[in-house]
């Protein structure tokens, strides 16, 4: 195996050892569906070793019964290539810690759990309510420094519901950790095609020269989901497509795909980058949350043949919602490389097909030299970075098709994850938990990201609550969207791309 070229650079990430990672919210849905596979699988492929789970939560079980949930799950949903051999031993390393989040009491068994452990991870994985009192008593029972001991904080989204709650967060967080324990969790930035967005562009000579303003008509970025809220209705209704997907995974695609070369891979180098595309969105006010932004919710409708429930008959939801289940948003971001490039992005639940991609759309030739007629057919380049499910790029351009008349047509060139590399990409999670045992804080946001991030969505939020007429529209589920989201992009005589 190893002499297979497409196995090349592969297996050869570091090995985080001697660690004992505590869960808070252990019983709940995030542990189940996301961070024991994860961890399962890195210790049954060999990545970690010597360590201990600790749950914590206040469901009332014991670690019996955390070992069996555990085992359960595991075997319901047997982790990708990763066999059930490992189980005993890593069922072993488990046990759980049946406590209230703000009284002491379970604080003291977890530290007399963690005494021997060289380095401890603490993961927020609690309902975002409970992260302040868990902050709180880490603090006071001593559990956030040790002179001899790493400590680290993981936190999940949501981070904050609006600025001031961010800020309020950060500065709680930060008076109890140091910013370079913190890991604030973005799990898109774990996403193998997600990271190569960056190699893409600075690892090739051939893109930057042509990735602006210049060369680029606009850019597309689309998170569409086939799926609904499933049970997290009351989690959703307060927050949204906007904050729910927008906030986060969509502005730091954006980053990503904006930012200007780091001078080096050093985290605060790329993180300093993506902060200042942050920084440079320009704002939507009032008046311009007209033309720039759709808000939109699922009504019932039909996916792969079967019938789904509107947003509002979900579990949780109040029959009357304003809550988006879909967004689309135009932005500007003002500096010298983007003056001008209109940025589309959309995100929706409830959609025909589940669909993640950043797309750019070139400018057309300067001179039609293929006459006026025919070049009227022809698309612009466009280059898209498929992130999920398909893995992979495509370039298109056009070409003639085989004749004695010049007739063109638009063709594809395509680069496959799936068939270039032999191995299938680790999860999200699997990378972003192997960084932090690891101190390898790059892929997590820093604290002035996610303020900056907040400003931009808060500003939007108050913008379209001040505009009656910028009302929440309804589309059908099993569909493209609003038809209202097209005249976003319409207005430019462009389309969005086919989901
Ligand atoms: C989560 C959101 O952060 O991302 C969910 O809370 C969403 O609402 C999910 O469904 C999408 O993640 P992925 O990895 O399935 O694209």
């Amino acid at each position: 195996m190893q002499e297979n070229p497409l196995f090349d650079g592969l297996f050869k990430y570091k090995i985080a050892t001697a660690f004992t990672i505590v869960i808070f919210g252990a019983s709940g849905d995030l542990t189940a569906k996301k961070l024991i596979p994860a961890l399962y699988s890195l210790f049954s492929h060999g990545f970690i070793s010597n360590f201990k789970i600790i749950g914590f939560a206040r469901s009332k079980w014991d670690s019996k019964f955390f070992k069996e949930k555990i085992t359960d799950i595991l075997k319901q949903h047997p982790v990708h290539s990763a066999d059930t051999t490992a189980l005993p031993d890593f069922i072993n390393c488990i046990s759980y810690i049946s406590a209230p989040y703000d009284t002491d009491e379970g604080y003291e068994l977890l530290k007399q759990r963690t005494a021997a452990s060289a380095q401890v991870v603490y993961y927020l994985a609690t309902p975002p309510v409970m992260y302040e009192p868990v902050i709180a008593r880490l603090g006071s029972n001593n559990l956030s420094r040790y002179d001899q001991k790493s400590t680290k904080i993981v936190v999940e989204k949501p981070f904050g519901y609006d600025l001031a709650s961010a800020e309020a967060l950060n500065s709680h967080l930060l008076s109890i950790f140091d910013e370079k324990q913190v890991y604030r969790i973005d799990h898109y930035l774990g996403k193998e095609t997600v990271q190569n967005i960056m190699v893409y562009r600075f690892g090739n000579g051939i893109y930057e020269p042509i990735w602006n303003s210049n060369y680029i008509e606009h850019v597309q970025i689309t998170v569409a989901e086939k799926s609904g809220i499933g049970g997290r209705g009351s989690y959703y209704e307060n927050a949204g497509a906007i904050r729910d997907m927008l906030q986060n995974h969509l502005l730091q695609l954006l980053s990503l795909v904006a930012m200007e070369a780091p001078n080096d891979l050093q985290p605060d180098s790329i993180r300093n980058e993506k902060l200042k595309v942050l920084k440079a969105i320009r704002p939507i006010d009032r008046r311009s949350s007209m033309e720039s932004l759709v808000r939109a919710q699922y009504g019932g409708g039909i996916i792969d043949g079967e019938t789904v429930k509107s947003y509002r008959e979900e579990h949780g939801v109040a029959p009357d919602s304003e809550t988006e289940t879909y967004v689309g948003v135009k932005l500007f971001i003002d500096t010298w490389r983007w003056s001008g490039v209109p940025f589309f992005l959309r995100t929706g639940k409830r959609l025909s097909r589940r669909s993640t991609e950043i797309s750019i759309q070139f400018k057309t030739p300067p001179h039609l030299l293929f006459g006026r007629d025919r070049t009227a057919q022809l698309n612009p380049n466009s280059l898209t970075l498929a992130i999920q499910p398909d893995e992979g790029i495509t370039f298109r351009f056009n070409s003639k098709i085989p004749g004695f008349d010049t007739k063109m047509r638009t063709v594809n060139m395509s680069f496959s994850y799936g068939s270039s590399f032999a191995e299938k990409s680790p999860e999200a999670y699997e990378r972003l938990l192997l960084d932090v045992m690891l101190g390898d804080n790059t892929l997590f946001t820093r604290n002035d990201e996610i303020e900056c991030a907040w400003r931009f969505i808060s500003n939007l939020i108050t913008a379209y609550r001040e505009e009656d007429k910028n009302r929440l529209l309804f589309y059908p589920a099993g569909g493209a969207g609003p038809e209202e989201a097209d005249m976003l992009i319409n207005r430019y005589g462009i389309k969005w791309r086919k989901l």
